[in-house]
Protein backbone atom coordinates (compact mmCIF):
# COMPACT_ATOMS: atom_id res chain seq x y z
CA UNK A 1 0.00 0.00 0.00
CA UNK A 2 1.60 3.32 -0.63
CA UNK A 3 1.45 5.85 1.61
CA UNK A 4 1.95 9.37 0.54
CA UNK A 5 4.72 10.46 3.47
CA UNK A 6 7.14 8.22 1.36
CA UNK A 7 6.02 10.10 -2.31
CA UNK A 8 9.56 10.83 -3.87
CA UNK A 9 11.31 9.85 -0.86
CA UNK A 10 14.64 8.23 -1.11
CA UNK A 11 15.98 5.94 1.43
CA UNK A 12 19.44 4.85 1.83
CA UNK A 13 19.16 1.31 4.00
CA UNK A 14 22.47 0.15 4.99
CA UNK A 15 22.58 -3.71 6.42
CA UNK A 16 25.52 -5.37 8.27
CA UNK A 17 26.56 -8.93 9.37
CA UNK A 18 23.71 -9.54 11.23
CA UNK A 19 21.47 -13.05 11.49
CA UNK A 20 18.53 -10.42 11.41
CA UNK A 21 19.74 -9.25 7.91
CA UNK A 22 17.24 -11.49 6.26
CA UNK A 23 14.74 -9.22 8.49
CA UNK A 24 16.30 -6.00 6.60
CA UNK A 25 14.89 -7.21 3.25
CA UNK A 26 11.11 -6.88 4.65
CA UNK A 27 12.23 -3.56 5.84
CA UNK A 28 13.25 -2.84 2.42
CA UNK A 29 9.81 -3.94 0.60
CA UNK A 30 7.34 -2.47 3.00
CA UNK A 31 9.12 0.89 2.42
CA UNK A 32 9.26 0.16 -1.18
CA UNK A 33 5.82 -0.81 -1.74
CA UNK A 34 5.11 2.40 0.32
CA UNK A 35 6.00 4.30 -2.53
CA UNK A 36 10.05 5.04 -1.68
CA UNK A 37 13.10 4.64 -3.54
CA UNK A 38 14.98 2.83 -1.68
CA UNK A 39 19.07 2.02 -2.20
CA UNK A 40 20.61 -0.53 -0.33
CA UNK A 41 24.07 -0.80 0.69
CA UNK A 42 25.38 -4.04 2.17
CA UNK A 43 28.45 -4.77 3.70
CA UNK A 44 30.64 -8.24 3.07
CA UNK A 45 29.58 -9.34 6.45
CA UNK A 46 26.21 -9.00 5.45
CA UNK A 47 26.30 -10.75 2.50
CA UNK A 48 27.12 -13.59 4.30
CA UNK A 49 23.39 -13.81 5.40
CA UNK A 50 21.60 -12.62 2.29
CA UNK A 51 22.48 -11.61 -0.86
CA UNK A 52 22.40 -8.59 -3.04
CA UNK A 53 19.71 -10.37 -5.39
CA UNK A 54 17.25 -10.46 -2.42
CA UNK A 55 17.04 -6.41 -1.99
CA UNK A 56 17.70 -6.13 -5.87
CA UNK A 57 14.42 -8.06 -6.25
CA UNK A 58 12.60 -6.34 -3.78
CA UNK A 59 13.60 -2.55 -3.94
CA UNK A 60 13.57 -2.97 -8.18
CA UNK A 61 16.89 -1.06 -7.88
CA UNK A 62 20.63 -1.57 -8.35
CA UNK A 63 22.35 -2.84 -4.80
CA UNK A 64 25.29 -1.29 -3.53
CA UNK A 65 28.49 -3.34 -2.43
CA UNK A 66 31.29 -3.40 -0.79
CA UNK A 67 32.71 -4.16 -4.42
CA UNK A 68 34.02 -0.91 -5.22
CA UNK A 69 33.88 0.25 -8.76
CA UNK A 70 36.02 2.96 -10.61
CA UNK A 71 33.24 5.88 -9.77
CA UNK A 72 33.43 4.43 -6.15
CA UNK A 73 34.88 8.15 -5.08
CA UNK A 74 31.67 9.58 -5.70
CA UNK A 75 29.37 6.42 -5.04
CA UNK A 76 28.95 7.71 -1.43
CA UNK A 77 28.57 11.14 -1.47
CA UNK A 78 26.11 10.87 -4.32
CA UNK A 79 23.94 8.13 -2.17
CA UNK A 80 23.57 9.60 1.11
CA UNK A 81 23.13 13.12 -0.52
CA UNK A 82 20.00 12.35 -2.36
CA UNK A 83 18.49 10.75 0.48
CA UNK A 84 15.63 11.61 3.23
CA UNK A 85 17.21 9.25 5.75
CA UNK A 86 19.80 6.70 5.99
CA UNK A 87 18.91 3.76 8.03
CA UNK A 88 21.07 1.45 9.41
CA UNK A 89 18.77 -1.94 10.32
CA UNK A 90 20.60 -4.52 11.66
CA UNK A 91 23.30 -2.41 12.79
CA UNK A 92 26.36 -5.10 14.49
CA UNK A 93 28.52 -3.62 16.85
CA UNK A 94 31.30 -3.90 14.35
CA UNK A 95 29.84 -0.69 12.91
CA UNK A 96 28.28 1.15 15.69
CA UNK A 97 32.39 1.25 17.11
CA UNK A 98 33.46 2.04 13.55
CA UNK A 99 30.35 5.08 13.64
CA UNK A 100 30.89 6.25 17.14
CA UNK A 101 34.67 6.80 16.42
CA UNK A 102 34.27 7.94 12.58
CA UNK A 103 35.76 5.34 10.89
CA UNK A 104 35.14 4.75 7.29
CA UNK A 105 36.12 1.47 5.91
CA UNK A 106 33.51 0.13 3.71
CA UNK A 107 30.94 1.64 1.23
CA UNK A 108 28.62 1.58 4.27
CA UNK A 109 30.22 3.48 6.79
CA UNK A 110 31.81 6.05 4.36
CA UNK A 111 28.45 7.20 3.23
CA UNK A 112 27.36 7.34 6.93
CA UNK A 113 30.07 10.36 7.45
CA UNK A 114 28.95 11.87 4.09
CA UNK A 115 25.37 11.83 4.81
CA UNK A 116 23.59 14.97 5.92
CA UNK A 117 20.65 13.60 6.20
CA UNK A 118 19.24 12.59 9.64
CA UNK A 119 20.01 8.73 10.63
CA UNK A 120 18.03 5.88 12.17
CA UNK A 121 20.15 3.13 13.67
CA UNK A 122 18.44 -0.19 14.27
CA UNK A 123 21.16 -2.02 16.88
CA UNK A 124 21.02 -5.73 16.80
CA UNK A 125 23.56 -8.35 18.62
CA UNK A 126 24.08 -10.68 21.48
CA UNK A 127 22.53 -9.50 24.68
CA UNK A 128 26.34 -9.61 26.14
CA UNK A 129 27.77 -7.34 23.44
CA UNK A 130 25.77 -4.66 24.04
CA UNK A 131 25.59 -4.65 27.57
CA UNK A 132 29.23 -4.22 26.77
CA UNK A 133 30.03 -0.94 28.31
CA UNK A 134 31.92 -0.23 24.76
CA UNK A 135 28.67 -0.97 22.75
CA UNK A 136 26.92 1.52 25.23
CA UNK A 137 29.15 4.08 24.60
CA UNK A 138 29.20 3.95 21.42
CA UNK A 139 26.08 4.45 21.73
CA UNK A 140 25.32 7.15 23.44
CA UNK A 141 28.29 8.83 21.19
CA UNK A 142 26.12 8.41 17.94
CA UNK A 143 22.98 9.49 19.89
CA UNK A 144 24.52 12.91 20.96
CA UNK A 145 25.18 13.41 17.64
CA UNK A 146 21.50 13.24 16.51
CA UNK A 147 21.19 9.80 15.60
CA UNK A 148 17.96 7.77 16.40
CA UNK A 149 18.65 4.39 17.98
CA UNK A 150 15.96 2.20 17.95
CA UNK A 151 15.98 -0.58 19.91
CA UNK A 152 16.99 -3.41 20.46
CA UNK A 153 13.80 -5.70 21.21
CA UNK A 154 14.13 -8.49 24.70
CA UNK A 155 13.20 -11.57 23.30
CA UNK A 156 15.02 -14.89 22.22
CA UNK A 157 17.93 -14.31 20.07
CA UNK A 158 20.39 -16.53 17.40
CA UNK A 159 22.39 -17.89 20.49
CA UNK A 160 19.22 -19.63 21.86
CA UNK A 161 20.04 -17.16 25.12
CA UNK A 162 17.41 -14.61 25.64
CA UNK A 163 18.33 -10.93 26.07
CA UNK A 164 18.67 -7.76 24.91
CA UNK A 165 19.33 -7.53 21.92
CA UNK A 166 16.95 -8.79 19.08
CA UNK A 167 16.62 -5.97 16.34
CA UNK A 168 13.35 -3.97 16.23
CA UNK A 169 10.70 -5.76 13.73
CA UNK A 170 10.30 -4.41 10.54
CA UNK A 171 6.92 -2.73 11.21
CA UNK A 172 7.75 -1.34 14.22
CA UNK A 173 10.68 0.08 12.41
CA UNK A 174 8.58 1.71 9.33
CA UNK A 175 6.65 3.35 12.10
CA UNK A 176 10.02 5.04 13.37
CA UNK A 177 11.13 5.79 9.84
CA UNK A 178 7.50 7.61 9.12
CA UNK A 179 8.19 9.35 12.19
CA UNK A 180 11.50 11.11 11.00
CA UNK A 181 10.02 11.85 8.01
CA UNK A 182 6.97 13.45 8.90
CA UNK A 183 9.45 16.26 11.05
CA UNK A 184 8.29 19.43 10.20
CA UNK A 185 5.25 18.41 7.65
CA UNK A 186 2.02 20.97 8.12
CA UNK A 187 1.12 20.01 11.77
CA UNK A 188 4.45 20.28 13.35
CA UNK A 189 3.62 22.29 16.36
CA UNK A 190 0.52 21.09 16.58
CA UNK A 191 -1.38 19.03 18.97
CA UNK A 192 -3.96 16.72 17.97
CA UNK A 193 -6.05 14.25 20.31
CA UNK A 194 -7.83 11.21 18.43
CA UNK A 195 -10.32 8.49 19.80
CA UNK A 196 -10.55 5.07 18.64
CA UNK A 197 -12.69 1.67 18.80
CA UNK A 198 -15.53 1.16 21.13
CA UNK A 199 -16.37 1.69 24.51
CA UNK A 200 -17.24 -1.31 26.77
CA UNK A 201 -20.31 -0.56 30.15
CA UNK A 202 -19.60 -2.78 32.72
CA UNK A 203 -22.97 -4.85 33.78
CA UNK A 204 -20.63 -7.10 36.22
CA UNK A 205 -17.14 -8.16 36.43
CA UNK A 206 -17.07 -10.45 33.33
CA UNK A 207 -19.97 -8.76 31.45
CA UNK A 208 -20.33 -5.82 29.52
CA UNK A 209 -22.19 -3.38 26.60
CA UNK A 210 -20.13 -2.85 23.46
CA UNK A 211 -20.20 -2.54 19.73
CA UNK A 212 -18.18 -3.96 16.77
CA UNK A 213 -16.08 -0.83 16.59
CA UNK A 214 -12.25 -2.23 15.66
CA UNK A 215 -11.01 0.93 16.67
CA UNK A 216 -8.95 0.62 12.83
CA UNK A 217 -10.62 4.22 11.35
CA UNK A 218 -9.16 5.79 14.75
CA UNK A 219 -5.64 4.07 14.26
CA UNK A 220 -5.73 4.80 11.07
CA UNK A 221 -6.07 8.99 11.67
CA UNK A 222 -4.12 8.64 14.30
CA UNK A 223 -1.06 7.48 11.65
CA UNK A 224 -2.03 9.92 9.19
CA UNK A 225 -1.74 12.98 11.80
CA UNK A 226 1.68 11.87 13.04
CA UNK A 227 2.79 11.54 9.27
CA UNK A 228 1.95 15.39 8.75
CA UNK A 229 4.06 15.94 12.24
CA UNK A 230 1.48 16.18 14.79
CA UNK A 231 1.98 15.47 18.78
CA UNK A 232 -0.79 12.92 19.05
CA UNK A 233 -2.59 11.62 21.81
CA UNK A 234 -4.85 8.62 21.11
CA UNK A 235 -7.66 7.77 23.62
CA UNK A 236 -8.65 4.19 22.21
CA UNK A 237 -11.26 1.54 23.94
CA UNK A 238 -10.53 -1.81 24.42
CA UNK A 239 -8.24 -3.06 21.12
CA UNK A 240 -6.01 -5.74 19.60
CA UNK A 241 -4.07 -3.11 17.20
CA UNK A 242 -0.54 -2.14 17.01
CA UNK A 243 0.06 1.72 18.64
CA UNK A 244 1.43 3.65 15.82
CA UNK A 245 5.15 4.62 16.53
CA UNK A 246 4.84 7.89 18.44
CA UNK A 247 1.79 8.23 19.73
CA UNK A 248 0.96 8.65 23.35
CA UNK A 249 -1.66 6.21 24.04
CA UNK A 250 -4.56 6.22 26.79
CA UNK A 251 -6.08 2.98 27.00
CA UNK A 252 -9.70 3.55 28.51
CA UNK A 253 -12.59 1.22 28.56
CA UNK A 254 -15.77 2.94 29.70
CA UNK A 255 -17.27 6.35 28.15
CA UNK A 256 -16.83 7.68 31.16
CA UNK A 257 -13.65 6.83 31.25
CA UNK A 258 -12.85 8.57 27.84
CA UNK A 259 -15.03 11.55 28.95
CA UNK A 260 -12.41 12.38 30.93
CA UNK A 261 -9.22 11.05 29.46
CA UNK A 262 -10.54 13.25 26.34
CA UNK A 263 -11.42 16.45 28.22
CA UNK A 264 -8.36 16.57 29.97
CA UNK A 265 -6.53 16.13 26.66
CA UNK A 266 -8.41 18.56 25.05
CA UNK A 267 -7.26 21.28 27.95
CA UNK A 268 -4.70 22.26 25.54
CA UNK A 269 -5.01 20.55 22.09
CA UNK A 270 -5.36 22.24 18.34
CA UNK A 271 -7.80 19.62 17.03
CA UNK A 272 -9.77 16.58 18.10
CA UNK A 273 -11.06 13.38 16.06
CA UNK A 274 -13.70 11.59 17.82
CA UNK A 275 -13.41 8.39 15.53
CA UNK A 276 -14.69 6.30 18.65
CA UNK A 277 -18.25 4.42 18.93
CA UNK A 278 -18.97 5.41 22.21
CA UNK A 279 -21.46 3.69 24.14
CA UNK A 280 -24.63 5.56 24.35
CA UNK A 281 -26.04 3.44 27.19
CA UNK A 282 -24.72 1.72 30.15
CA UNK A 283 -26.58 -0.22 32.97
CA UNK A 284 -27.70 2.00 35.38
CA UNK A 285 -25.87 0.11 37.96
CA UNK A 286 -22.53 -1.99 38.15
CA UNK A 287 -23.39 -5.62 39.95
CA UNK A 288 -20.48 -5.73 42.28
CA UNK A 289 -20.19 -9.72 41.83
CA UNK A 290 -21.06 -11.94 38.74
CA UNK A 291 -24.93 -12.11 37.99
CA UNK A 292 -25.80 -16.15 38.83
CA UNK A 293 -27.35 -18.03 36.15
CA UNK A 294 -29.89 -19.13 38.92
CA UNK A 295 -30.91 -15.34 39.94
CA UNK A 296 -32.49 -14.62 36.37
CA UNK A 297 -35.95 -15.00 36.04
CA UNK A 298 -37.79 -11.78 35.32
CA UNK A 299 -34.85 -10.07 35.16
CA UNK A 300 -34.71 -6.97 33.56
CA UNK A 301 -31.22 -4.27 32.99
CA UNK A 302 -31.89 -0.88 33.40
CA UNK A 303 -30.06 1.49 30.77
CA UNK A 304 -28.87 5.15 31.98
CA UNK A 305 -27.42 7.35 29.16
CA UNK A 306 -23.70 8.11 28.82
CA UNK A 307 -22.12 11.35 28.07
CA UNK A 308 -22.14 13.14 25.15
CA UNK A 309 -18.50 13.63 25.20
CA UNK A 310 -18.49 15.48 22.11
CA UNK A 311 -21.37 18.30 23.75
CA UNK A 312 -19.00 18.05 27.02
CA UNK A 313 -15.99 19.05 24.25
CA UNK A 314 -18.29 21.83 23.06
CA UNK A 315 -18.67 23.44 26.70
CA UNK A 316 -15.44 23.25 27.57
CA UNK A 317 -14.30 24.79 24.44
CA UNK A 318 -16.85 27.67 25.27
CA UNK A 319 -14.59 28.52 28.10
CA UNK A 320 -10.89 27.48 26.89
CA UNK A 321 -11.39 28.31 22.51
CA UNK A 322 -9.95 24.56 22.71
CA UNK A 323 -9.46 22.83 20.48
CA UNK A 324 -9.78 25.22 17.26
CA UNK A 325 -10.72 22.39 15.10
CA UNK A 326 -13.16 19.36 16.36
CA UNK A 327 -14.13 16.66 13.78
CA UNK A 328 -17.04 14.00 14.40
CA UNK A 329 -18.16 10.60 13.22
CA UNK A 330 -21.51 9.82 12.22
CA UNK A 331 -21.98 5.88 12.54
CA UNK A 332 -25.69 5.50 10.16
CA UNK A 333 -27.66 2.54 9.27
CA UNK A 334 -30.42 5.34 6.97
CA UNK A 335 -30.63 8.81 6.08
CA UNK A 336 -26.74 9.09 6.47
CA UNK A 337 -26.65 12.81 5.45
CA UNK A 338 -29.44 14.47 6.84
CA UNK A 339 -28.47 13.09 10.08
CA UNK A 340 -25.00 13.87 9.79
CA UNK A 341 -26.38 17.31 9.31
CA UNK A 342 -28.18 17.58 12.18
CA UNK A 343 -25.29 16.29 14.51
CA UNK A 344 -22.29 18.44 12.97
CA UNK A 345 -25.06 21.52 14.27
CA UNK A 346 -26.12 19.80 17.65
CA UNK A 347 -22.48 18.98 18.93
CA UNK A 348 -21.16 22.36 17.50
CA UNK A 349 -18.27 20.64 15.36
CA UNK A 350 -16.61 21.64 11.91
CA UNK A 351 -17.07 18.38 10.29
CA UNK A 352 -18.40 15.58 10.25
CA UNK A 353 -17.74 12.40 8.42
CA UNK A 354 -20.54 10.06 8.51
CA UNK A 355 -20.49 6.59 6.81
CA UNK A 356 -23.38 4.00 6.66
CA UNK A 357 -22.30 0.97 8.67
CA UNK A 358 -24.88 -1.07 7.32
CA UNK A 359 -22.80 -1.44 4.03
CA UNK A 360 -20.86 -4.48 3.36
CA UNK A 361 -18.01 -2.70 2.20
CA UNK A 362 -17.99 0.19 4.81
CA UNK A 363 -18.10 0.55 8.87
CA UNK A 364 -17.48 -2.17 10.76
CA UNK A 365 -15.09 -5.27 10.45
CA UNK A 366 -13.77 -4.25 7.05
CA UNK A 367 -10.90 -2.48 6.21
CA UNK A 368 -12.41 0.18 3.99
CA UNK A 369 -15.12 2.86 4.05
CA UNK A 370 -17.48 4.48 2.08
CA UNK A 371 -18.25 8.07 4.00
CA UNK A 372 -19.34 11.64 3.19
CA UNK A 373 -17.61 14.68 4.85
CA UNK A 374 -19.94 17.49 6.06
CA UNK A 375 -18.92 20.93 7.16
CA UNK A 376 -20.18 23.22 9.65
CA UNK A 377 -21.83 24.56 6.67
CA UNK A 378 -24.05 21.56 5.44
CA UNK A 379 -21.97 20.75 2.54
CA UNK A 380 -21.51 17.31 1.93
CA UNK A 381 -18.82 15.57 -0.17
CA UNK A 382 -19.37 11.99 -0.86
CA UNK A 383 -16.22 10.25 -1.36
CA UNK A 384 -15.69 6.92 -3.14
CA UNK A 385 -14.83 3.40 -1.41
CA UNK A 386 -11.85 3.73 -0.06
CA UNK A 387 -9.09 2.42 2.78
CA UNK A 388 -9.25 3.49 5.99
CA UNK A 389 -5.98 5.30 5.50
CA UNK A 390 -6.87 6.63 2.58
CA UNK A 391 -10.43 8.19 4.83
CA UNK A 392 -7.70 9.16 7.42
CA UNK A 393 -5.66 11.19 4.83
CA UNK A 394 -8.62 13.17 3.38
CA UNK A 395 -9.67 13.96 6.41
CA UNK A 396 -6.37 15.39 7.63
CA UNK A 397 -6.44 17.22 4.36
CA UNK A 398 -9.16 19.21 5.48
CA UNK A 399 -8.16 19.48 8.82
CA UNK A 400 -5.38 21.15 7.76
CA UNK A 401 -7.41 23.71 5.35
CA UNK A 402 -9.33 24.41 8.87
CA UNK A 403 -6.08 25.07 10.92
CA UNK A 404 -4.60 26.91 7.98
CA UNK A 405 -8.09 29.53 7.51
N1 LIG B 1 -20.20 10.59 20.65
C1 LIG B 1 -19.81 11.16 21.83
N2 LIG B 1 -20.34 10.74 23.02
C2 LIG B 1 -21.30 9.79 23.04
C3 LIG B 1 -21.74 9.22 21.82
C4 LIG B 1 -21.16 9.64 20.65
O1 LIG B 1 -18.93 12.03 21.83
N3 LIG B 1 -21.79 9.39 24.19
C5 LIG B 1 -19.57 11.06 19.41
C6 LIG B 1 -19.01 9.97 18.54
O2 LIG B 1 -17.65 9.70 18.86
C7 LIG B 1 -19.13 10.57 17.14
C8 LIG B 1 -20.35 11.47 17.24
O3 LIG B 1 -20.57 11.68 18.64
O4 LIG B 1 -18.01 11.36 16.81
C9 LIG B 1 -21.59 10.88 16.66
O5 LIG B 1 -21.81 9.60 17.18
P1 LIG B 1 -23.06 8.75 16.77
O6 LIG B 1 -23.05 7.45 17.53
O7 LIG B 1 -23.18 8.68 15.29
O8 LIG B 1 -24.23 9.69 17.25
P2 LIG B 1 -24.97 9.87 18.60
O9 LIG B 1 -24.61 11.19 19.18
O10 LIG B 1 -24.75 8.69 19.47
O11 LIG B 1 -26.48 9.97 18.13
P3 LIG B 1 -27.51 8.79 17.65
O12 LIG B 1 -27.34 7.68 18.60
O13 LIG B 1 -28.82 9.46 17.75
O14 LIG B 1 -27.14 8.44 16.24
Amino acid sequence: MTIPLFKNKRILLGVTGSIAAYKAADLASKLTQAGAEVDVILTDSAERFVTPLTFQSVTGRPVHRDLWGSDAHVVHVGLSHGAQLFAIAPATANTLAKMAHGLADNLLTVSALAAPCPLLIAPAMDGGMFDHPATQANLKTLQARGAIIVGPAEGRMASGLSGKGRMVEPAELLGHIRLLLARGGPFTGRKIVVTAGGTQEAIDPVRFISNHSSGKQGFALAQAALDRGAQVTLIAGPNTLPVPAGASVVNVRSAAEMAEAVLAACADADVLIMAAAVADFRPETQAGQKIKRGGLEGYSLPLAKTVDILMAVAEQKERTGKPAVVAGFAAETQNVIDNAREKVIKKKLSLIVANDVSAKDSGFFVDTNRVTIVDAGGGAATLPLMSKAEVAEAVCERVERLLAG
